[in-house]
């Protein structure tokens, strides 16, 4: 039996008779920013929404509309918006230092970095950055630094920050992207030429016969592997997979980073770390870790960090340097942020109205016979509209990529908010009515689409 198929024409219709407003403001913004957007994320078509304030699970767009959001700025925000913890830390930050910023190190930087540390790497050290994408690049400088060797191998899918040593293969071309085994690096920006691509490694995720082979015969030019623990934030490594990669790294002596940009304190307090106890040599932080003020940091062995300490000898160290790397502000609602979630309950309240959402919009799925599966661990999720397992990004691939999109949209014109196709994530703010009022949405969603049988 056929699943029921969206008119595409009916969604967008009921989308922009609801969104007159950011209509608007979007044919202003095109003339301001390049496709209206400040980060190409943003974007979605017909047009984005533009948000007009938040508080707790909800949010209302520039039409007087409110939904409950879920994108929660991709995660960053834990608390939900507008957290009595963070509203406090900024005030605090205000009357204690008197600034927002010094450009010195401050008593919070070792408290903050030292949570971290134990968390992440114990014995290990901690550098702070303004964005996920500078941590992920202070690892990979730190890497090529410490082996002395230039290459860098990701994993197929993964998405680590929109910087030119790491923008491959992240979403490429199914066609192009040769065979299962040993996909070729396809640059995913027009400024990524040949001569970077050769200093790039592509591996396939969950597939550890094919990264053994690989990794063994690029071993001597290896800097490291990155890789993000759960592909999309979602998809595990197998437990076989993962620490067995582990093993090899070590025995290649290739240092491991895993990125937890999207999966440090969201899959568990202590990231994908914690959730298959298996600790890489560096590990990238960043979103929940400044509770909606900018911020990213590398945490890990000493021996590696190590080389960023500026007392160090010149010909080995490695120069880093960022004018508000580690500001009071940052750091003090990251680490309200981060007390408030590793509160006795909390974590658990997040990951159980999570759980009971999954339970809820799987339900609907299956009462409509869409093949789907729904992917995520702790505090968010994502749905894969394919009766194929899910286990890398060719297998995501084979979702219903088109239905998806449709569905999303049409939940927004019923008030519930995520960017299409992109994660849902929750926090401590959602609520049983919330995730009640969205399996409601959900199911008119579904049964707005018509049934060809
Ligand atoms: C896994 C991962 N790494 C790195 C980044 C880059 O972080 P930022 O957007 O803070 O630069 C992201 C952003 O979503 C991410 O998901």
């Amino acid at each position: 039996m056929q699943t029921a198929q969206f008119d595409e024409r009916a969604v967008i219709g009921h989308f922009e008779a609801r969104t007159r407003e950011s209509a608007e403001l979007f044919r202003k913004a095109v003339e301001v920013t390049p496709g209206g957007v400040m980060a190409g994320i943003k974007f979605f078509e017909p047009y984005p929404i533009f948000m007009k304030k938040a508080r707790g699970s909800h949010i209302w767009d520039v039409d007087g509309n409110e939904y409950v959001d879920y994108l929660l700025s991709y995660g960053a925000l834990v608390l939900g918006h507008g957290a009595e913890a963070g509203r406090k830390a900024i005030g605090s930050v205000l009357e204690s230092f008197g600034t927002t910023v010094m450009g010195t190190p401050t008593e919070l930087e070792v408290e903050y970095g030292a949570i971290l540390r134990d968390i992440y790497h114990r014995g290990g050290l901690v550098r702070f950055t303004n964005s996920g994408l500078e941590a992920t690049l202070l690892a990979v400088r730190l890497a090529r630094a410490f082996t002395g060797r230039r290459k860098v191998a990701k994993f197929e899918g993964h998405y680590h920050g929109a910087v030119d040593r790491l923008l491959f293969s992240y979403s490429p071309p199914l066609g192009g992207a040769a065979d299962v085994e040993s996909p070729a690096p396809i640059g995913d920006s027009a400024e990524i030429d040949g001569a970077m691509l050769q200093d790039s490694l592509v591996l396939p995720f969950n597939d550890l016969e094919s990264t053994q082979r690989l990794l063994t015969e690029h071993a001597r030019e290896l800097a490291c592997v990155i890789m993000e623990p759960f592909e999309e934030g979602v998809i595990p490594g197998e437990m076989g997979f993962m620490r067995g990669l582990r093993r090899l790294t070590k025995d290649l002596k290739i240092p491991l980073i895993y990125d937890e940009v999207k999966t440090g304190f969201r899959v568990r307090l202590g990231g994908a770390t914690e959730f298959y106890s298996v600790t890489p040599d560096l590990t990238c932080l960043g979103k929940i870790i400044g509770g909606g003020i900018p911020i990213g940091a590398v945490v890990g062995d000493a021996g590696m960090m190590g080389l960023l300490d500026p007392r160090g000898d010149k010909r080995s160290r490695v120069f880093h340097s960022g004018t508000f790397n580690g500001n009071p502000l940052s750091l003090s609602v990251g680490m309200a942020t981060v007390e408030e979630l590793s509160r006795r309950g909390n974590f658990d309240a997040v990951r159980a109205r999570t759980d009971d959402l999954k339970r809820k919009l799987s339900a609907e799925l299956s009462k409509r016979q869409f093949p789907h599966q729904i992917l995520g661990e702790g505090g968010m999720f994502n749905i894969y509209l394919t009766d194929k397992q899910v286990r890398n990004y060719r297998e995501a691939r084979t979702s219903d990529l088109r239905t998806r999109r449709l569905l999303d949209i049409e939940l927004i014109s019923r008030g519930v908010y995520l960017k299409p196709e992109n994660r849902f994530c929750l926090s401590l703010s959602h609520t049983a009515d919330d995730t009640g009022m969205t399996r409601e949405k959900f199911a008119e969603s579904l049964d707005s689409a018509a049934n060809p049988n």
